[in-house]
């Protein structure tokens, strides 16, 4: 069939085009919110919306009328570029009486630091970043930290500072003299990050073969054995605890 000798598959298409039309012309009139489009290429009522929202944040200035404290180490420290909200959470309300709201208080581990710490290769090189499993395991962050004023803190200069057990147990055995780095070979990164920089501990018998095997050239005080004939298919650790030796 012709309509005006004009082919049949235009006027299919001509019809279809005029349904997809109509039902697009309708639709708008449904669902296009009548205040768009008459600013730009958005609802103009949404303005007036937003800005009626409850203010949730505060902003960075008038927590310090109260927390002078906490403000006066913030404004000198590492973290001076950071608001008191980016931690605390959204506290205007707290601000505006503050027995109403009581912010967070992010105590636990990485709470409130991994987000900025957590090592990321696509951080700008620089940033400080740690790997949380890595770093100080088992205790929260501000437990070594102040997060108002974060200078990272002393180095622990001690193998005792975290090997109290091993330290006091020496001290009262035959081998109170001996340091520890006269068996163990610690880098100092080792104080920093213990568990990715293990110190060494010894691997043969000649470790302790230097004090105490015959004719070695140690203390004449020290009791010697000979280490051909002396528990020979043992490592002498397996028998005499290193740090605690009883004959
Ligand atoms: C009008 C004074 C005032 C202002 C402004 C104020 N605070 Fe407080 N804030 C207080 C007082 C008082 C307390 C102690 C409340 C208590 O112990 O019950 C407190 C407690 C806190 C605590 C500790 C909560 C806890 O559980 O230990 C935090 C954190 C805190 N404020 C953060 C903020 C932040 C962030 C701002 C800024 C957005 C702010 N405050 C603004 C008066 C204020
Ligand atoms: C980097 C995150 C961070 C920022 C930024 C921060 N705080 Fe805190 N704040 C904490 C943490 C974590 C604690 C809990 C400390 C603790 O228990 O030792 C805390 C504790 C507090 C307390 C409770 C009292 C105390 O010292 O333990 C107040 C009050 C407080 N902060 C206010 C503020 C104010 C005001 C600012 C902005 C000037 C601010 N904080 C910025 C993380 C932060
Ligand atoms: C919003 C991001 C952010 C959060 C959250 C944050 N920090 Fe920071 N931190 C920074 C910035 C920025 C610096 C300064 C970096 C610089 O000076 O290059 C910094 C510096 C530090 C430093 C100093 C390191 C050094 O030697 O330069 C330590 C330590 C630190 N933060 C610990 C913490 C702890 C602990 C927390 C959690 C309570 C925390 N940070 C939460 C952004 C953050
Ligand atoms: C047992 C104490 C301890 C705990 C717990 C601890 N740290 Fe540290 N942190 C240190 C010491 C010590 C340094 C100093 C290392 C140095 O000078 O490079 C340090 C350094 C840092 C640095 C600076 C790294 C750099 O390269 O400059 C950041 C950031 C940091 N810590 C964040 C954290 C965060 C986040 C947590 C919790 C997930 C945390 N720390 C838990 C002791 C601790
Ligand atoms: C900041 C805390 C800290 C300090 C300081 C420290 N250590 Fe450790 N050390 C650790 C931790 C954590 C481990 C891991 C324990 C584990 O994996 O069970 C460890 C493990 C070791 C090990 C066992 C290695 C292994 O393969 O099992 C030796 C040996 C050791 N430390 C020796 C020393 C010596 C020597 C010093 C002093 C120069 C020292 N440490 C200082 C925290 C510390
Ligand atoms: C006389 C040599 C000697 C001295 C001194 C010594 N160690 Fe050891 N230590 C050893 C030997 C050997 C082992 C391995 C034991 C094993 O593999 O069973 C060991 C194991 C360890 C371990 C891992 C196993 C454990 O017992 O927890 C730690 C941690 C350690 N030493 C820390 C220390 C510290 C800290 C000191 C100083 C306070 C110290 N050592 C002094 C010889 C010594
Ligand atoms: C740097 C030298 C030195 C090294 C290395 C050394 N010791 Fe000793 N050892 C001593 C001295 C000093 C004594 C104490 C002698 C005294 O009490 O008069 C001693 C005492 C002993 C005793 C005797 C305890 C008693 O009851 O009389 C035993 C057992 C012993 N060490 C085992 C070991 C073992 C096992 C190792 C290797 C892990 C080792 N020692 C490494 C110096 C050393
Ligand atoms: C199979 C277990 C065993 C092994 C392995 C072993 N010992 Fe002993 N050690 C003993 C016993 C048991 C005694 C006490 C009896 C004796 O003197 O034979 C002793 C005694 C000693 C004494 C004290 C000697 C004295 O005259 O007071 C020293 C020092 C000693 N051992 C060092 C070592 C050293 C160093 C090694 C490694 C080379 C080692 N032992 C390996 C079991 C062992």
């Amino acid at each position: 069939m012709k309509l005006w000798g004009i082919a049949d598959q235009v006027v299919r298409l001509a019809i279809l085009l005029a349904i997809v039309g109509g039902v697009t012309v309708a639709l708008r009139a449904r669902f296009v919110p009548p205040s768009f489009g008459e600013t730009g290429h958005y609802r103009a009522e949404a303005v007036t919306i937003a800005a009626e929202l409850p203010v949730r944040y505060a902003g960075s200035e008038i927590c310090a009328e109260c927390h002078d404290d906490q403000e006066e180490l913030r404004r000198r420290s590492y973290h001076r570029g950071l608001s008191c909200e980016v931690c605390h959470g959204a506290a205007a309300a707290h601000a505006e009486d503050f027995e109403a709201q009581q912010p967070l208080v992010p105590r636990a581990r990485g709470e409130a630091c991994l987000a900025c710490h957590e090592y990321l290769p696509s951080r700008p090189t620089g940033f400080p970043q740690i790997i949380e499993r890595l770093h100080n395991p088992l205790e929260p962050c501000v437990g070594c930290h102040d997060p108002h004023d974060p200078t990272p803190p002393e180095v622990p200069s001690s193998c005792a500072a975290c090997h109290a057990q091993i330290e006091r147990t020496k001290a009262v055995s035959h081998h109170l003299a001996l340091t520890c780095e006269t068996c163990h070979e610690a880098a100092p990164e080792h104080r920093i990050e213990p568990r990715s920089h293990l110190p060494n501990k010894p691997t043969a018998r000649e470790a302790c073969g230097r004090c105490h095997a015959e004719g070695a050239d140690s203390g004449a005080e020290i009791p010697r054995v000979d280490l051909d004939t002396h528990g020979p298919r043992y490592l002498c650790w397996q028998c005499h605890y290193p740090h605690h030796p009883e004959a």
